[in-house]
């Protein structure tokens, strides 16, 4: 693997590594797979923890981590890029590994943010969903994400989706849920 750095993660959707995720975001979602741009950026992005990607001071790639909310207990992994020059070189891999570590890490920090930024009620479960195109799912099963074949397929933006589940923190101690 090549000189990649992974920066972050910086929550929020302002400041230069947000602007350099939508970098990423916009040539790979918006004008490769067609999501409309009012679509692409969006209310999760203010509560959201975000990673970038770099080859040297070029962002190559990206991730978000949208904490729970609406009093479910997992988070959500999402907005996963990598610009088409650079794939397959384990961008996306090391995307994964960071947050994944950092949610191991930072239990705390897991807990849930309210639409507005502040603390809401709730407690992080140790679990992550994906909600993985399912063009790549095979992908997030090499990265150890299991499909729950009880959500089924689902369309988001014209493109057909499943969910996928990692236990990232098997008991998260009472004392650290919900707290940020
Ligand atoms: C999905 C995506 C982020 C993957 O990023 P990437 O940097 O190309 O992936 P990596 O190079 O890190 O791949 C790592 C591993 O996955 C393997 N892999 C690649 N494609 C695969 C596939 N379709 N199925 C299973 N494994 C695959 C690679 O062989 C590699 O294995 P290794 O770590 O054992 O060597 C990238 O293809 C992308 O940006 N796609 C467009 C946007 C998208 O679809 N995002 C996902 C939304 S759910």
């Amino acid at each position: 693997m090549s000189d990649i750095t992974i920066c972050g993660p910086k929550r929020g959707d302002k400041g230069p590594l947000f602007e350099d995720a939508m970098k990423i975001r916009i040539p790979v979602f918006v004008e490769e797979q067609h999501v409309p741009t009012e679509n692409e950026r969006d209310s999760d992005d203010l509560r959201s923890l975000h990673w970038v990607a770099y080859e040297g001071a070029t962002p190559v790639g990206t991730i978000r981590i949208v904490p729970p909310h609406e009093h479910r207990g997992y988070f959500k992994l999402g907005r996963l890029a990598a610009l088409k020059e650079y794939r397959g070189r384990g961008v996306g891999r090391l995307l994964v590994e960071a947050a994944v570590e950092y949610a191991r890490a930072n239990p705390v920090e897991m807990g849930p943010i309210g639409s507005a930024g502040g603390v809401a009620d709730g407690d992080w479960d140790g679990r992550c969903l994906v909600h993985a195109q399912t063009a790549v799912k095979g992908w997030w099963a090499g990265r150890g994400f299991v499909l729950d074949e009880g959500l089924g397929e689902w369309d988001e933006e014209g493109i057909m989706h499943v969910g996928m589940w990692m236990k990232i923190v098997e008991n998260v101690p009472p004392t650290l849920q919900g707290k940020a």
